[in-house]
């Protein structure tokens, strides 16, 4: 009897072992560039007014405490790293971040930022996308300093890259004001077009510095969000202004894929359509377990969209069943339903292939 147990106990540990080496080597790094829709917690370090590090937020988080994630538990890019069997990635800016912890990657993304560099300026001191890419530079070389050059550079080459901009780029510059500057600047779809050719250039200094697996997510609905609703709808449609937004970007972006992944003769960029993973839930959110999309679970006024999400918002008891966490914000729920397309979505969703093929194709390499 006591034997056995001790025989079972080294199988275990055993087991326990191999599993543990495999994952080390398996695990590919993780990295990710954008805004709020996943951003790990960089803006807890930061003077800013865009932060998500009190509660509720993080309420359904495993440590039940708020990490700087816009949600109630988990972000997307935590579903990825689950998919790829990573721990979570650490904000850049976290001091938990170095030895070992560099070589799961490295989260950049800052919550109210965009393209351009006008875009979020109320919210003062966050981390725009060209200083986010200066910070992957310089992640680089700190990685380069444990385990040299060459490796750094397989581990770069070799990594998942996740970026989401975009929608800032319209709530938090061109709408976030009656007459705004870009709006007085440029007609709606020249303003598109100027965003498209300067993101064109954003995903080339990727490439240049090594990135050679990019998810490029879309933007979501971004005139059917609660804080949208509450500002812009009178009856509950989404704003037609902003949801025409949407439309003229993700197809324009999914057009310069094309044409960077001809060029580059590889398909290092794969567009993400959370546009319509998105739409689905938004317009029939029953078969999604949702009962409302429209209505965010924690907030205020009308669709609660109106102001933050604080302790003196209204919050509803079971978050898993709004698609809104808070005003802008998906809830945990919709971001793993919005995973599980990247996974394993078709064409429609994901061009010009999904998650599951790019994993499934890298590990034969
Ligand atoms: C944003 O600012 C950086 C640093 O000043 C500059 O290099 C970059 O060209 C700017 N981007 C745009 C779109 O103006
Ligand atoms: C996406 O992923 C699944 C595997 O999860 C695969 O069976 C399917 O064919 C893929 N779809 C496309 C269009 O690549």
């Amino acid at each position: 009897m006591a034997n056995s147990l001790v025989f079972t106990s080294y199988i275990v540990l055993v087991l326990v072992l191999i599993l543990a080496s495999r994952g080390a080597e398996a695990a590919r790094a993780f990295f990710v560039f954008g805004d709020s829709l996943v951003d790990n917690g960089n803006n807890n370090y930061l003077a800013t007014t865009a932060r998500a590090d009190a509660p509720p937020y993080g309420i359904d988080y495993p440590t039940g405490r708020a990490t700087g994630r816009f949600s109630n538990g988990l972000n997307i890019p935590d579903f990825i790293s689950e998919a790829i069997g990573s721990e979570p990635t650490l904000p850049y800016l976290s001091p938990e971040l170095n030895g070992e912890n560099l070589l799961v990657g490295a989260n950049f993304a800052s919550a109210g930022i965009g393209i351009l560099n006008d875009t979020g300026i109320q919210f003062i001191n966050i981390i725009r996308i060209f200083r986010q890419l200066e910070y992957f530079q310089q992640y680089q070389q700190r990685v380069a300093a444990i385990i040299g050059t060459e490796r750094a550079q397989e581990l770069v080459n070799g990594a998942l890259i996740l970026i989401t901009l975009g929608g800032n780029d319209f709530v938090n510059n061109y709408y976030l004001v009656p007459y705004s500057a870009r709006s007085r600047q440029f007609a709606l779809p020249d303003y598109v077009t100027y965003l498209i050719s300067e993101y064109k250039k954003i995903l080339q200094r990727l490439y240049d510095l090594g990135a050679r697996r990019v998810l490029v997510t879309g933007t979501g609905p971004l005139g059917c969000v609660p804080a949208e609703l509450a500002l812009r709808s009178r009856n509950g449609e989404c704003d037609p202004e902003l949801q025409r937004a949407a439309s003229l970007f993700n197809p324009q972006l999914v057009q310069i894929i094309e044409q960077l992944n001809s060029q580059i003769g590889s398909d290092v960029f794969v567009a993400a359509n959370t546009q319509q993973m998105s739409n689905d839930f938004i317009h029939n959110p029953q078969a999604y377990g949702f009962e409302t999309s429209k209505v965010a679970c924690c907030g205020q006024g009308p669709y609660n969209g109106l102001g933050l999400c604080t302790l003196l918002s209204n919050l509803c008891p079971n978050r898993d069943v709004y698609a809104f966490w808070d005003p802008f914000h998906p809830s945990e729920k919709a971001n793993r339903i919005i995973v599980q397309q990247i996974l394993s979505g078709t064409s429609e969703y994901m061009y010009p292939m999904n998650l599951s093929t790019i994993l499934a194709l890298d590990s034969r390499k």
